[in-house]
């Protein structure tokens, strides 16, 4: 008995962290009143803990309830995911962890970058089963004011967790209103939501985690529900951190290349990275490779792709910025940036940093021999000297893939030495040098995706404009 009468009045400070809309089904007690002493996401997460929902060990925690086995394997696999270093693969795991949890038919992950949130992931089982579905770029290009116009940017505003029973019978007292905007543009129609704050370890919200329509719209999210996506969000918030402290080091280094040459900016390294990351995707799918090797091989290439030039920092920014022709020697010290690239990365053993050394080494290796650095005898040696160029094959895939994407980025993109091409010059390009050039496989399937590589292609372009360095 005793330990009941400890435990009620923190399962009663628990709700209260958790805001219901009033939907006019509801009990008088669940409307704007209870809203309006919802607390911060931190406060939370203590209470949960202290509540015996948690399982994972830490301050507070002394034991474990049914809930918290309920919630356990969810919990497991989010901690999973705090060892991946890619910040999207890792917001994808989250957002699919969450929806499985809670059986939630779409759901979203927002990033807060300058007053404004960003979607970074969407998925929709209603809308778009295929990662590169024209109407999932609806929502990938568009962004939200963090202030009281829409439930995330509300959550994002006030720190605060938002359960909503029916997202166009919102009250206006809730302090917060539905913007009904992408359900006019793609056709869907928005019911129950779940939205929480993703926070870092200062308590500053790095973005948000929403979820929508329970059971296909058929049921509301139940507070056990938001307490358990409160405590995955608590921990996708410190993988988040690392995760984007993984990636902006990378675009530091990527910003360090870019000072010697100005082409090679982190805007190009992020569009090459998206690219060729689902270049994989499409590849891997006709491959019909497992699920858990897709995942960690586009994890490791999201990366590499970013790092395909960093080795630019060792060359003169004198060669990679004159103007005009460049003599066979001034060319070759230029190309050298292929085996300073891979140098970075060869004294250290994980998956990400040999994936990183491999596209730096052989991102400019042709299909047909013809490219370089080739197979070198010593790619430690003083003095760098090229071997015959690799052919098809021997050219690891992740270096194909990430050719083409380079390749084809840059054409589509303004240089100093050049108007930016068209989409069809580019990609007739691509078809053109098909097995001479590129691996002809993987070259008909970028072919086979005008829809998504354009869509890529307009939303980093997008991004870089409204927030260069928000992710
Ligand atoms: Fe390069
Ligand atoms: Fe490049």
């Amino acid at each position: 008995m005793k330990k009941k009468q400890r435990r009620r009045p923190l399962k009663r400070r628990t709700k209260k962290n958790v805001s219901r809309a009033k939907s006019g089904k509801k009990p008088a007690s669940h409307g704007p009143r209870r809203a309006r002493r919802t607390s911060s996401p931190a406060r939370s997460a203590r209470d949960i803990t202290r509540d015996g929902l948690a399982t994972q060990s830490g301050p507070g925690v002394r034991r474990k309830g049914a809930a918290t086995r309920r919630a356990g394997p969810a919990l497991r696999r989010s901690a999973d995911s705090s060892r991946l270093r890619d910040l999207d693969s890792l917001l994808d795991r989250i957002l699919a962890e969450a929806r499985r949890f809670t059986r939630a038919e779409a759901g979203a992950v927002y990033l807060a970058a300058r007053g404004r949130l960003h979607f970074n992931f969407v998925q929709n089982d209603a809308l778009f089963k295929d990662e590169g579905a024209a109407l999932k770029q609806e929502y990938l290009t568009s962004v939200l004011p963090v202030d009281k116009t829409s439930i995330p940017g509300y959550v994002a505003a006030t720190g605060k967790t938002v359960l909503v029973d029916d997202a166009y019978r919102v009250k206006k007292g809730a302090g917060y209103a539905f913007n009904a905007e992408l359900d006019r543009r793609t056709g869907y129609r928005t019911r129950s939501v779940l939205a929480v704050p993703v926070v870092a370890r200062n308590n500053a919200v790095l973005g948000v985690l929403e979820l929508v329509n329970a059971a296909g719209g058929r049921a509301r999210f139940a507070p056990g529900a938001a307490l358990y996506v409160s405590q995955l969000a608590a921990n996708a918030g410190y993988a988040v951190e690392n995760a984007r402290l993984t990636r902006e080091m990378a675009f530091r280094m990527v910003e360090m290349a870019a000072l010697r040459d100005p082409s090679e900016t982190a805007a190009h390294a992020e569009r090459v990275s998206a690219i060729a990351s689902r270049l994989y995707l499409a590849w891997a799918k006709k491959r019909a490779v497992s699920p858990e090797e897709r995942r960690a091989t586009r994890e490791a290439l999201r990366l590499a792709a970013i790092l395909h030039d960093v080795g630019k920092v060792a060359v003169s920014d004198v060669l990679l910025k004159k103007p005009g022709m460049l003599t066979p020697r001034e060319r070759f010290l230029v190309r050298c940036h292929t085996v300073y690239g891979a140098r970075l990365f060869l004294n250290t053993s994980s998956p990400w940093d040999r994936a990183a050394a491999e596209v730096a080494l052989n991102h400019h290796e042709q299909w047909n021999g013809g490219g370089y650095p080739g197979r070198m005898a010593d790619l430690r040696a003083r003095v760098i000297v090229f071997g015959p160029g690799k052919r098809g094959k021997e050219i690891p895939l992740l270096a194909r893939i990430v050719a083409i994407a380079d390749v084809y980025d840059s054409l589509v993109s303004r240089r100093a030495y050049k108007k930016p091409w068209t989409e069809d010059e580019a990609r007739e390009f691509i078809r053109s040098k098909s097995g001479v050039l590129f691996d002809p496989e993987l070259a008909s399937l970028f072919l086979a995706m005008p829809s998504a590589i354009r869509a890529i292609e307009t939303r980093y372009r997008q991004r870089a404009v409204a927030a260069p360095r928000g992710r």
